[in-house]
């Protein structure tokens, strides 16, 4: 797609999809937290984390969603505050968060690390030194405000944050990352082909276009016909695209790749890369993806890291992601540990 078709989509899927109702304060916020690290001098990264959903009515029952915890989201937000960066978190809403993420979406409850004693709720001795070393990174975040959490659910409400806090991030040139892991859909529902009300199970039921309040004649994204629920989506425009060569073109733009077919991964990444020429593309396959990733840039080729088998093990907070298979205690060898 060349610059004035994708200027053209731009501008045609931001007038057709209206922003969300928290957008204004979230540029607030992110205003405010951006300038203020600017003038500390701190660089400011923009980590995106979790899935976005596309709602298949305009009265929401029913979704797509798009895999992910929120897991390499979280835990690269932490490397990247305890290595001095200011972090703007755009999570899906209710996925794993940082610091949180050691005691949530968790076989056990996080009251499963606790304990009475003496009348009071304490943290129980066996989990006392690794949730101090958690607590004491969250506290200083905390007390440094380093870390801004703003959050998303639709792809829709996902791409108006990007777009806004990335033109935000703009004046910062170089000093602004960008670090793409949310799982972003690839097709959508236009808001003038969605219908009004739950789809019904059957025709009898079902909306016609006068009663959805539709005038344009189009044919609603999902519909009964018979028996069968149709489902025609549209593709989300390449935002990436935008960003790299619009929204914060000096920017170092890091993207994810998520493959199943491992025969695809290092193809796809690569493809990225040239299509977008942004800085890194960081590959990975769905059953592998806590071991090992592939980053692919113009610099270095295509280069994996693997955690070795013998720490490919479960930590206090259930099974580690890549990034995050460092010991909190700091205790065992850092050894290959992976810097993001
Ligand atoms: O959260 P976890 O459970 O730990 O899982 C982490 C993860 C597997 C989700 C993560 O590591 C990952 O791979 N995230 C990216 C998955 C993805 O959406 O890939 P994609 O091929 O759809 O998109 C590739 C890149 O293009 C993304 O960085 C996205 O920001 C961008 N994109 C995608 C669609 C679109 N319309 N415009 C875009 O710019």
């Amino acid at each position: 797609m060349d610059s004035a078709a994708l200027q053209s989509a731009e501008s045609h899927y931001f007038t057709n999809n209206p922003p969300p109702k928290d957008l204004k304060v979230n540029i607030t916020l992110a205003r405010e937290f951006i300038t203020r690290h600017a003038d500390q001098g701190r660089r400011v990264v923009l980590v995106t984390s979790g899935g976005t959903i596309v709602p298949l009515e305009t009265q929401m029952v029913r979704y797509i969603d798009n895999f992910s915890a929120g897991t390499r989201g979280a835990t690269s937000a932490e490397y990247f505050l305890q290595n001095g960066y200011a972090v703007i978190f755009l999570h899906r809403q209710f996925s794993l968060l940082p610091y949180s993420r050691h005691y949530s979406h968790n076989t056990r409850s996080f009251l499963d690390f606790m304990k009475e004693g003496d009348g009071r709720v304490v943290v129980d001795e066996q989990h006392q030194e690794e949730m101090m070393y958690v607590l004491r990174q969250y506290m200083e975040a905390k007390r440094n405000n380093t870390l801004l959490i703003l959050s998303f659910v639709t792809i829709t409400e996902y791409l108006w944050d990007l777009r806004e806090v990335a033109k935000l991030m703009r004046p910062l040139g170089p000093k602004a990352i960008f670090y793409l892991a949310a799982a972003v859909s690839d097709f959508f529902v236009p808001q003038d082909r969605m219908v009004e009300h739950k789809i019904q199970s059957s025709e009898e039921f079902a909306q016609n276009a006068e009663d959805s309040g539709d005038t344009s004649g189009k044919l609603p994204a999902a519909r009964t016909e018979g028996r069968s629920l149709i489902i025609d989506l549209e593709p989300v425009p390449k935002f990436l695209k935008s960003l790299v060569d619009g929204w914060a073109p000096e920017g170092m733009i890091v993207s994810f790749k998520l493959e199943t077919d491992p025969s695809l991964l290092v193809k796809k990444a690569t493809h990225s890369l040239k299509n977008y020429q942004h800085h890194l593309v960081i590959g990975n396959l769905l059953l592998t993806r806590k071991w090992e990733v592939v980053f692919v840039s113009s610099i270095d080729g295509e280069k994996w890291i693997r955690v070795p088998s013998n720490r490919r093990t479960k930590s206090f907070s259930g099974v580690e992601s890549l990034v995050g298979a460092a010991d909190p205690t700091g205790k065992k060898d850092a050894g290959e540990e992976p810097a993001i």
